[in-house]
């Protein structure tokens, strides 16, 4: 079974990459963040973007890069720029949810129109230098929408489709549509993933059992909430707080370096989903809630890791 770290903006980043790889051994894949906005044709990747995808930034790692964007001449530039840059494939984001991406007509926004959708994927797939694989949501508003788009992918020659079966209004409540997931995977002509509330054995035994044809899964806040979770679903040992103690100093030693003071905002974003791993995460939260500074913070984690 092939276990990806999902793309997840602001948090699955280079820095997250490394410091997880370097603790828990490397993902199977990896998807960078959405990459956005796109370079102009001709121009090229700047500021964040240029850092997320330097190759020496993701050296020895599998990385997908995820593009986020509606033109596909510019989509095909990006793929180009990838191509030199030495990465092997390029994923489209078509399930972004936010409002604003969607009324660009961007990420989940794209699922609207099936018809143009076809035809940019026809238009990309045919000229990008890199084969194309799309991490998708099953519809805008009705799962029911899933069956015309199945339909439009089935049509494209695309490296892989990853199903995260949830419509662009579930945003990411509600249980996802599986039934939906095993439908692409019986139907598709090329390699379907999972994506979705995969947080413990049992939820990835449950998919498998149903449907026994998964060969990769996508996983996403039940990595962030158990760094250990892929190990643990390849049947080996649990997470210990040691571990998580030593994730946590190389993410945080990681960030105070490219960010300095900001790395605490972005550890405290990261604790949203870790206090989990404690047998009582509120009051890992109350212990953390308050710390601006480094050293507030710092005492603060010290206190956690003694709970
Ligand atoms: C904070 C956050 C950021 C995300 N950023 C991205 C992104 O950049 N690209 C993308 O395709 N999906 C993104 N997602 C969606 C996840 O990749 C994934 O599809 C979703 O969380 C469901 O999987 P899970 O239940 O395993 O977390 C994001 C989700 C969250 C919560």
């Amino acid at each position: 079974m092939l276990y990806s770290m999902a793309p997840m903006e602001g948090i699955t980043g280079s820095v997250f990459r490394r410091a997880h790889a370097e603790v828990f051994g490397a993902m199977g894949r990896y998807y960078t963040p959405f990459v956005s906005p796109l370079p102009k044709v001709g121009g090229h990747f700047v500021g964040r973007n240029k850092r997320e995808l330097d190759p020496a930034a993701n050296a020895g790692l599998d990385v997908v890069p995820q593009l986020l964007g509606n033109d596909a001449d510019r989509v095909v530039w990006a793929a180009g720029l990838l191509a030199q840059m030495g990465y092997k494939e390029v994923n489209l984001n078509l399930g972004c949810p936010s409002g604003a991406v969607v009324a660009k007509g961007k990420g989940a926004g794209m699922l609207r129109d099936p018809h143009a959708l076809e035809a940019f994927l026809q238009d990309v797939c045919e000229r990008s230098p890199l084969p194309v694989s799309v991490k998708t949501r099953i519809g805008i508003a009705d799962d029911s929408e899933f069956d015309e788009l199945l339909d439009v992918y089935s049509h494209c020659p695309l490296a892989e489709l990853i199903v995260h079966p949830r419509v662009q209004k579930d945003l990411y409540r509600g249980a996802p549509r599986q039934a939906r997931y095993g439908e692409a995977l019986e139907q598709a002509p090329f390699p379907v993933a999972y994506n979705g509330d995969i947080r413990c054995a049992a939820d990835a035994e449950s998919l498998t059992k149903k449907y026994p044809r998964t060969r990769h899964i996508m996983l996403g806040r039940g990595l962030l909430a158990n760094p250990a979770l892929a190990r643990e679903l390849a049947g080996g040992p649990a997470l210990t707080m040691a571990e998580l103690r030593r994730f946590h100093d190389a993410l945080y030693d990681a960030y105070t370096e490219q960010m300095g003071g900001n790395a605490v905002a972005r550890m405290k974003e990261w604790w949203g989903y870790a206090e989990g791993c404690f047998a009582d995460p509120k009051a890992v939260h109350r212990a953390l809630r308050k710390a601006r500074r480094a050293d507030e913070y710092e005492a603060a984690v010290e206190k956690v890791f003694s709970l």
